[in-house]
């Protein structure tokens, strides 16, 4: 007898972009296609120390079961961490920590979506959240972005017209675009959580990777300047592009009683997150390793950022145009189809692959309305001659 699955599954299937990775093995292949860090990035002897400090000073913590909300030093390392960075009332008990910020949207979408509900998101925004949100059975709607962000005039008619349950934007460097947005929408973004009493969520994975200058404060940080949007403000927050994926430590700051409804379906999801995991993290931010890992980290993605964006000029032309970064880990990138050149993402995706260079197409990036002449590409794995070499075979897939 066929297995009869669940009809939520109806409403998601397996993302492109995982198809388009079986492909990856090929040797020889030059990657843009990932959405992590890069592991030579990791700051092994940093994390190394914090794993043996916790298992000198706290073992039974660290090992043992813990807390749903989160391991209590982690809560107030972070709380603290937070907090330098220039948020104002972050306390260990405002926040709860995640097994990755993955699955705080997990939480948000189990605790928040009825189905039907509808939720926008950033026309495009990270495909993961997409398939989260649909899977609870969330009904879409894209709010167009451009180089400063999503537009706040155009999202304030989609509100008016929808009355959303909340919106998750990515503000900083967001995934796919690399957008940031400006100082004067992000004001307007919390204004417009107040006026139309709606909940906004700020995915925030990305915001300490910046290149030059400091991006504009987060809509966290500025919430304490517009009266009413905190308790209408989710902020999540994570480890993984800065530290390391593999631990698995993100975090949400939310209002209390939509932390508590989160801590609920976190029981059932996974009781807690790894409490080896949590007493790590909590000791590396601790020892004060952070600063430097940062500071690391910037300058290695910056030269990467600078070289890819040069490479893609040089060797592309006018078939291609995009908004130099300055930070995260994306150059999202349209093609022109000038001189007759390839237009579609997809179509040059496939031709790439087979001059031995990946990226992911845009697309699927869309819950709506797919610009299919948009590509990603990561310039955080591959070192600068790769990054060359890659750009290069691009060219000639054009
Ligand atoms: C925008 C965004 N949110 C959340 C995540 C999930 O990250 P993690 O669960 O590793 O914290 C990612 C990872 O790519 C991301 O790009």
């Amino acid at each position: 007898m066929p297995l009869q699955f669940a009809d939520r599954l109806d409403n998601v299937e397996t993302s492109a972009i995982r198809e388009l990775f079986k492909l990856l093995g090929k040797p020889g292949i030059i990657s843009f296609a990932g959405g992590f860090p890069d592991s030579a990035m990791f700051d092994v002897d940093g994390i190394r120390e914090a794993v043996n400090t916790a298992l000198t000073e706290e073992a039974g913590g660290a090992l043992q079961y813990g807390a749903t909300e989160g391991y209590n030093p982690l809560r107030e390392q972070l709380a603290r961490f937070m907090t330098d960075k220039g948020a104002s009332d972050v306390a260990p008990e405002n926040l709860i920590v995640t097994t990755g910020s993955q699955q705080a949207l997990d939480l948000l979408g189990k605790a928040l979506i009825s189905p039907g509900d509808k939720v926008f998101v950033e026309g495009p925004t990270f495909l993961a959240t997409i398939q989260c949100f649909r899977l609870y059975g969330a009904e879409l709607v894209s709010a167009p972005i451009d180089g400063e962000g999503v537009k706040v005039d155009e999202l304030e008619a989609l509100i008016a017209e929808h009355r959303p349950k909340f919106i998750y934007l990515i503000p900083t460097f967001g995934n796919p675009s690399g957008a940031t947005l400006n100082l004067e929408r992000r004001k307007k973004v919390l204004e417009l959580a107040v006026k139309y009493q709606t909940l906004v969520i700020e995915d925030d994975p990305y915001g300490d990777l910046y290149f030059g200058a400091a991006p504009p404060p987060s809509l966290l940080n500025l919430s304490a300047s517009v009266p009413g949007s905190r308790e209408l403000l989710v902020h999540c927050g994570s480890l993984s592009k800065v530290l390391s994926p593999g631990l698995r430590v993100g975090w949400m700051i939310a209002p209390a009683e939509l932390l508590a409804k989160a801590t609920m379906c976190k029981q059932f999801s996974d009781a807690h997150t790894s409490t080896f995991a949590q007493a790590t993290a909590a000791q590396y931010l601790k020892a004060g390793r952070m600063p430097a890992t940062l500071a690391k980290v910037r300058a290695v993605y910056a030269e990467r950022a600078q070289a890819m964006g040069q490479a893609l000029r040089r060797e592309l032309g006018d078939a291609i145009e995009f908004t130099q970064p300055q930070g995260g880990l994306f150059i999202w990138a349209r093609l022109t189809g000038a001189g007759g050149k390839v237009g579609d993402g997809n179509v040059l995706a496939k031709r790439a692959i087979e001059k031995g260079v990946a990226f992911v197409p845009g697309a699927p990036f869309f819950c709506a309305n797919p610009d299919h002449a948009t590509l990603r590409l990561s310039f955080a794995t591959a070192d600068v001659a790769k990054i060359e070499e890659g750009v290069a075979r691009l060219a000639q897939a054009l």
